[in-house]
């Protein structure tokens, strides 16, 4: 029997208006714009002044919705990777589908930092392809303002706000679409990114915001050089395990943490920078947003193809990390 596979059937991103760019942070903090630019590649980034994650999320589910030329009713499944919840409980995901009235979908958050929307993916791939469920919205969305310390320059450079989410359906020819997913853990990697106040180890307290802990901390070294060997190697497994080189592959996605990272992990890929979607510069680290909004603004710029190999990749706190590969199936927007 031929398997079921998923494929994404509507693609959709929105990131806020308000920009912030590296001038207006060197008001803010010790620090200046050819720092930012030259260690990170990152010149502006966008901010929520107003609002939560799940307003992110809905305005870009709009947009895949409108696509797909759907009704809400008919989503089954909403899977939400996030690290900025609108609130510990309920979930994320219940938030959104009663403002997107979804009332006929269940759905959960899932917690994996910068490698969400893989694990969201290869989840919602999943259930497909278990041929339980049809219709999936796998949502990467973050509002990083939120958590990030203005006044710690290690940090406060790197990230912004923003959302992609994706439809998985059913692919009418099994060819096409999330074709392989590698997924990793390690988290003896805890210790060098987390944001330690709020949880049940360290609940809020007056001494707990007075520490400053509920807010992002990072080892930046520390994580570069784990992020570099681990998002490289989980590529190239990837392509090893489907038998590409670096010319059968179209496009990388790597998840945009910093621009020296992505050039070096498409470096030991073999893939030219031509062919690494790089959005960085915008929009800063989006966290679980990064990958689809890559994706989602390169098919809107109808430069992806039917049949185009794209490889996604991503490393990010936990340590968690992976790969997946698409056999892209969506016609892009100026053509439907
Ligand atoms: O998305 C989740 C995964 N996260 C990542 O993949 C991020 C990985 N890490 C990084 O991207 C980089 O480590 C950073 C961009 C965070 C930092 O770049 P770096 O090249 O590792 O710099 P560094 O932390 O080693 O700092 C170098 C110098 C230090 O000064 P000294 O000790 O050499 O005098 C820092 O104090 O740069 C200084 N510095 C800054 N200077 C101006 C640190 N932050 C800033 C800043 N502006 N914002």
């Amino acid at each position: 029997m031929t398997p079921r596979r998923a494929t994404i059937t509507a693609i959709g991103h929105y990131v806020p208006e308000k920009v912030l760019s590296n001038k207006e942070l060197e008001k803010m903090v010790d620090t200046n714009d050819e720092w930012i630019r030259s260690r990170t590649g990152i010149r502006e980034r966008r901010i929520l002044a107003q609002g939560a994650t799940s307003d992110l999320a809905v305005k870009a589910i709009e947009k895949v919705l409108e696509f797909r030329g759907i009704n809400a009713t008919e989503i089954e499944v909403i899977i939400v990777a996030t690290v900025t919840p609108d609130m510990f409980f309920p979930a994320t995901a219940c938030i959104i589908q009663d403002k997107i009235g979804a009332h006929n979908a269940w759905g959960f958050d899932l917690s994996a930092a910068c490698s969400g929307f893989l694990y969201a993916l290869t989840t919602g791939a999943k259930l497909v392809e278990s041929g339980t469920y049809s219709k999936v919205l796998v949502v990467g969305a973050d509002k990083m303002s939120s958590i990030v310390d203005y006044k710690d320059r290690n940090t406060c450079i790197l990230f912004g706000d923003g959302a992609g989410a994706v439809l998985l359906e059913p692919s009418d020819d099994p060819g096409y679409g999330v074709l392989d997913n590698r997924l990793y853990t390690d988290g003896s990697g805890g210790a060098y990114l987390y944001m330690k106040g709020g949880g049940s180890l360290h609940p809020a307290t007056h001494e707990t915001v007075d520490k400053r802990m509920h807010y992002i901390y990072q080892d930046g070294k520390a994580v570069f050089k784990v992020a570099v060997i681990g998002m490289a190697e989980v590529a190239s497994e990837i392509m090893q395990r489907n038998n590409l080189k670096g010319d059968d592959v179209a496009w990388l996605v790597p998840h945009q943490a910093n621009l020296r990272i992505i050039d070096a992990t498409a470096d030991r890929m073999g893939i030219s920078r031509d062919k690494v979607m790089i959005n960085i510069d915008k929009y800063g680290n989006t966290t679980a947003a990064t990958i689809p909004l890559c994706l989602s603004e390169w098919w809107e710029c109808g430069k992806l193809k039917r049949g185009q190999n794209i490889v996604l990749a991503a490393f990010g706190a936990g340590y968690t990390w992976g790969a997946s590969l698409v056999k892209w199936s969506l016609a892009n927007p100026a053509k439907s």
